[in-house]
């Protein structure tokens, strides 16, 4: 089969492949994808973990020198190919190419990824009705609250089919009246109600001076080898890179739109939601007094606490917009995996949605019984855990390296070209990013991964 061909027999070939309906649809969708559970409960854990300032230092370069290029190097794979992420290496290179593995690989993590992540957003939409109906209590039972959330099945397990059913009805209604549409409307209400907690952080409480230091200020000391890694795994996860999220999203581009400019677009997007969240979210922490690393259970067991004292009017909006930034993400993991199904197996859109959707909902249930454990790097852990470090340690930066060191030495220098439209110092920059410096700085993370870096200690 030639590459034409593999075009030509999916359904979604290019010319009656659908494309977002403008330039702002597009980086609404995209930074819906990016802007999710990792920036507004992933990030601002993770900063507290490693100890503020150093780390989102860190984190920017990350963002910046490896992902910014990855996301581009994605963009131009997907639009040139205008197709799914394992047909499009095999689009760009030969038929059967090894390469397309990559793709593969990204399929794989979006079922699984997403499997777990719908988990999660439930418990997310659960504490927008917590939050409706008040947290009261002392701060153990309004702790208490979380862990009998997630250590009973039924419940946990209705939250993830009511999130998962929310995907599904986007993600059916297709690219520009589903993604694109739910994007624009999810994604600016996103912005506002965040917008508003930070403003209330800053002015409406004592701690936000403290917490805009806390973010900013860099503690070098406070810096360990473990947190520099995890600054960089996350830059990764944080804009949905390493799993072909990009490569689809990028294959409903239409030529003409200038790839670099909305990459950049992208992820200050993403790197600014982040922050704003530490902002409101620290705010709190420091004004009543508590201890920023409280590491996982941050936002469902910390600041519910916190949240008593608030009143609704701060928790409700934000659960709502946890819950709005997480369906945006996940809509893009279904999307990469129906996108396979749809181009290659010549299945209709809604079949593939739904048909997919159930498969990766019926994987999340075991995410979300806790008590199903199994022995996993000698200990006793929950499905949730291992999926999480699989994908996050080793697909996503698999995936990500594949990707980068295909467009720098495997694709046709002229595509790369024309994708990239310059060819100047900027183009230079990129080639030697993609070719040498993303590619060594994961390899270090995947070392990480296996505990085989030799200057970090693994007692
Ligand atoms: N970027 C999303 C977040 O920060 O929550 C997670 C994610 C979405 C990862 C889509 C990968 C992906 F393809």
């Amino acid at each position: 089969m030639s590459s034409n061909e593999i075009i030509d027999s999916s359904q979604g070939s290019p010319r009656g492949r659908a494309h977002w309906s403008s330039r702002v649809g597009f980086v609404l969708a995209a930074a819906g994808s990016a802007i999710g559970l990792g920036n507004i409960w992933k990030f601002p854990y993770i900063t507290g973990e490693f100890g503020g300032g150093a780390f989102v230092i860190v984190y920017l370069g990350c963002v910046l020198l490896l992902g910014l290029p990855l996301m581009v190097a994605e963009l131009m794979v997907g639009r040139r190919a205008q197709t799914n992420p394992v047909g499009a290496f095999q689009v760009l290179h030969k038929p059967g190419s090894l390469w397309q593995t990559a793709g593969w690989l990204g399929v794989a993590s979006g079922f699984i990824i997403l499997s777990f992540y719908s988990v999660i957003a439930g418990w997310a939409i659960a504490y927008v009705f917590k939050s409706l109906a008040g947290f009261t209590g002392t701060a153990e039972q309004i702790q208490g609250q979380f862990v009998a959330l997630v250590t009973n099945p039924v419940q946990s397990i209705f939250w993830h089919t009511l999130f998962m059913a929310l995907t599904i009805a986007i993600v059916a209604g297709g690219i520009k009246n589903g993604i694109e549409r739910w994007s624009k409307i999810l994604m600016p209400s996103l912005f506002i109600l965040l917008t508003g907690l930070m403003f209330y952080g800053l002015f409406g409480t004592s701690g936000g001076w403290q917490a805009v230091s806390f973010l900013f200020n860099p503690d070098f000391s406070k810096l360990t080898a473990t947190g520099f890694l995890s600054a960089l795994g996350h830059a990764f996860f944080t804009l949905s890179l390493g799993m072909g999220a990009m490569i689809t999203y990028g294959s409903y581009m239409e030529r003409g739109a200038n790839i670099v400019k909305d990459a950049i677009t992208i992820s200050i997007l993403d790197t600014v939601i982040a922050l704003m969240a530490g902002i409101a979210i620290f705010s709190l922490v420091f004004h009543y007094g508590m201890e920023p690393g409280q590491s996982v259970g941050l936002i469902f067991k910390t600041l519910p606490v916190l949240f008593k004292e608030t009143g609704r009017w701060i928790s409700v909006p934000f659960f709502v917009l946890l819950t709005f930034a997480a369906l945006t993400s996940a809509i893009s993991l279904l999307e990469v995996v129906v996108s396979y199904f749809v181009d290659r197996l010549g299945w209709k859109r809604v079949k593939a949605t739904i048909t997919m959707g159930t498969v990766t909902y019926l994987i999340g249930i075991l995410s979300a019984v806790v008590s199903w454990q199994v022995s996993f790097r000698g200990q006793q852990q929950g499905f949730l855990n291992i999926f999480d470090y699989l994908t996050t340690n080793y697909m996503l930066p698999i995936g990500g390296v594949l990707t980068c060191l295909f467009v720098a030495w495997v694709m046709k220098e002229k595509d790369v070209q024309e994708e990239f439209g310059s060819t100047g110092l900027a183009y230079k920059g990129l080639r030697i990013l993609l070719g040498y410096v993303t590619p060594l700085a994961v390899l270090m993370v995947l070392l990480h991964g296996l505990e085989l870096l030799p200057f970090v200690s693994y007692e």
